[in-house]
């Protein structure tokens, strides 16, 4: 049988031990232990940034990162940013109206790493978007809704005003 160890970990504000093979990745324990599917697997080599998550308040690629690795970790996921089931956080609210996404896939990753760059840049660039962007890849849209939706997600979150069409 295989050995086990336990990982501690606050998940979405929430305190877990899981116990798991210490080759499992970050991603799959999210997915399959704590049923946090929102985090998508599009890759599984570090290329395509669907699986991003914050990991102690910086946006990883959680398919990068070995559950065991993360022990002690405080860890955020998309399932985490709507303040209820009725409401959208104001960035997901923007990438609503402003057609940031057509199938979603890379969606929960773009939203994670553009908070993780909104956080330290209240007010980017396109230019400072595209470049925090270029690690997550869109197969749909062509880039220029998301960048459009993160201005104005950004628009929002600095006014602490709802967006139109927050509610969910
Ligand atoms: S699944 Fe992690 S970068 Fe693609
Ligand atoms: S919306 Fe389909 S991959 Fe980005």
């Amino acid at each position: 049988m295989a050995t086990t160890v336990p990982v501690r970990l606050v998940v979405n504000g929430r305190a877990v031990v899981v116990e798991v093979e210490p080759r499992r990745l970050l991603v799959d324990v999210l997915r399959e232990d704590l049923d946090l599917t929102g985090t998508k697997v599009g890759c599984d080599t570090s290329q395509c940034g669907t699986c991003t998550v914050h990991l102690d308040g910086r946006a990883v690629k959680s398919c990068t990162v070995l559950a065991v690795q993360a022990d002690g970790s405080v860890v955020r996921t998309v399932e985490d940013l709507a303040p209820d089931p009725d409401h959208l956080h104001p960035l997901q609210a923007a990438f609503v109206e402003h057609h940031g996404l057509q199938c979603g896939f890379c969606t929960p990753g773009m939203l994670m790493t553009a908070l993780d760059l909104l956080a330290r840049v209240p007010d980017p660039s396109d230019g400072e978007i595209r470049d925090a962007l270029q690690g997550n890849y869109c197969r749909c849209t062509g880039y220029q809704s998301i960048v459009e939706s993160i201005k104005a997600g950004a628009a929002a979150m600095r006014e602490g005003v709802p967006m139109p069409g927050a509610e969910a």
